[in-house]
């Protein structure tokens, strides 16, 4: 798989990919990720990226020319309707549609990636419109940039690919896989400054252990995630 980001800080994921799972599926040749500056997509003399709102108001707004035209040159398309299949475009704003498991699932299953940062206080909104196959927010609050979005949406998505996680884990018994969150896990010492683990999980009674991590599974999202379990 093929990620692209378009962002006016590229230096910002320098090492982002550097560490566990990502950093394998890159050495593993899965994934090749490359971080481009919007910058370099701009054709006038001083690079300009960003202009100021019409109808006024605070702050300056992403112009959409250099992003149709970072996106042209790494997709060849630069229209929603005409991209590849197994493209998406990405566009990371607070006003998108919630960022969840089964959209990772959903990303996991394209060819190229494509992550559009915004930043200050907007993107022009043709972007939403004509260019991008998505419009994505990673939770109700307002980041100053889509750039930690980005390294969010990247790090779920990939650890979903075939070969990623390693023979001795899976993604198929974890929190929202089935609707719940994942159960709490313990480990050594038994006991820690006067707290216990359960009992039942130092027992070695493998249908009781199996029983105990669905009730606590169902205990812990009442009472962190009730919304979960509504519906
Ligand atoms: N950019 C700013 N806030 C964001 C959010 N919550 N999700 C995705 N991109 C963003």
């Amino acid at each position: 798989m093929q990620i692209d980001i378009i962002t006016i800080f590229p230096d910002y994921f320098r090492e982002a990919f550097d560490y566990g799972i990502i950093r394998r599926a890159c050495a593993a040749g899965l994934i090749s990720i490359r971080a481009h500056d919007l910058r370099s997509s701009t054709s006038d003399k001083h690079h300009v990226v960003d202009d100021r709102p019409f109808g006024g108001g605070d702050g300056m707004v992403l112009k959409p020319e250099p992003i149709f035209a970072a996106v042209k040159s790494l997709v060849g398309a630069d229209r929603r309707e005409s991209m590849p299949p197994a493209t998406r475009v990405v566009l990371l704003s607070p006003q998108g549609k919630p960022f969840t498991q089964s959209l990772a699932a959903e990303f996991a299953n394209c060819e190229q990636l494509v992550l559009i940062c915004g930043r200050y206080e907007g993107v022009d909104e043709r972007v939403a419109e004509a260019l991008a196959t998505d419009e994505v927010s990673i939770g109700d609050y307002v980041l100053s940039g889509g750039e930690p979005a980005a390294l969010v949406v990247i790090d779920a998505t990939v650890r979903l690919l075939p070969g990623a996680l390693g023979s001795e884990t899976s993604a198929a018994n974890e929190s929202f896989s089935d609707g719940a969150l994942d159960c709490p896990q313990y480990t050594r010492p038994p006991e820690f400054e006067g707290l216990r683990a359960p009992e039942v999980l130092l027992t070695g009674h493998h249908a009781e252990i199996a029983r105990w991590r669905r009730e606590a599974s169902l205990e812990k999202t009442k009472r962190n995630r009730p919304d979960l379990l509504k519906e």
